[in-house]
């Protein structure tokens, strides 16, 4: 049975999702955008460099500005990344509105084509635009889920690396909460060949790290000048598509509904979850110091004032 992943949004980070599941044979790839002749023009060129690549999948590019989503049809997974990106001297907050109506607009019309979908949500802010897929979807909470944990933990990964001049092999970082200034990287349950990092740097070390992790997106985007990030964004979109495509039951950060768990009701937000075939398959509860819970119900706050401002 072929796999078919929509990736709704051709811009930098949808065709570099596009060009890694296609990479990684993982599915065949729809890449939609409301932009005439760049989504065609970009899936035409990923799939002439599928005989090169050895991947045997097919790529398909469609402009949807008529609201034209029937070659979406039948998509095992929806990648959602349409949407204005910040720029210089912007916060993802400032994308609320402006990125509400395309998500709105957007997952109207792909549970449409394929209401037994799992949408991966990437537009920002992330977590109130993955509250807002899932109200307008009406799917389980098991099915709508955000990308974000997993970038902010490679950044702190990369960056802990960096910092003690070990493989990122070794590095394996841990950041829930939400995507934004808020999140909450969590150096006790960050560890370098399974020593915790706190016994390997001094806490000046990591409030230094944990900053840089908050500040990762804002850095990129003052570098280019015209857009953000988008290949780590694009690298934790994938892992997650895989997950879910070979049902790995891989425990990954992600922004989901939560309905209880961590004492959080109601709101999306970041924290450890068992992905698979079924999406969203468990989450993992950690058993937190007070303070994490605090930082973790704070972010949970921010997140659940932007998504009062949008009524949901
Ligand atoms: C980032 O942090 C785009 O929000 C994404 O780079």
């Amino acid at each position: 049975m072929r796999r078919k992943v929509t990736v709704v949004g051709a811009g930098f980070v949808g065709s570099t999702t596009a060009q890694r599941i296609v990479d990684r044979e993982l599915a065949d790839v729809v890449l939609t955008d409301v932009i005439e002749g760049v989504p065609a023009g970009r899936a035409l060129d990923l799939l002439e460099s599928t005989p090169i690549v050895g991947s045997d999948v097919q790529a398909r590019g469609i402009s949807t500005a008529s609201g034209d989503y029937r070659e979406t049809s039948g998509s095992d997974i929806v990648v959602v990344t349409a949407g204005f990106p910040r720029k210089p001297g912007m916060s993802r907050n400032d994308l609320l509105q402006a990125n509400y109506g395309v998500v709105r607009t957007v997952v109207e019309a792909v549970v449409t084509q394929s209401p037994g979908a799992i949408l991966i949500m990437v537009t920002n802010p992330l977590d109130a635009m993955a509250q807002a897929a899932w109200r307008t979807s009406g799917f389980p909470r098991e099915r709508v889920i955000g990308m974000a944990g997993i970038l902010d933990s490679g950044r702190m990964s990369t960056f802990v690396a960096q910092e003690l001049g070990v493989s990122i092999d070794n590095v394996h970082a841990l950041v829930l909460g939400g995507h934004g200034d808020t999140m909450v990287p969590l150096p006790r349950y960050t560890t370098v060949a399974s020593i915790p990092l706190p016994e390997l740097l001094p806490r000046e070390r990591i409030e230094a790290i944990i900053q840089r992790t908050r500040d990762g997106g804002i850095e990129i985007v003052n570098l280019l000048r015209t857009g953000g990030a988008y290949y780590a964004p694009s690298a934790a979109v994938v892992e997650m598509v895989e997950a879910i495509l070979k049902d790995q039951k891989k425990i990954l950060p992600c922004s989901v509904l939560l309905e209880g768990e961590y004492g959080l009701r109601d709101v999306f937000v970041g924290v450890p979850v068992k992905l698979g075939a079924r999406g969203v398959e468990q989450i993992v509860e950690l058993n937190l110091s007070a303070d994490e819970r605090a930082a973790l119900h704070g972010s949970a706050a921010a997140v659940r004032e932007l998504v009062d401002v949008l009524g949901l």
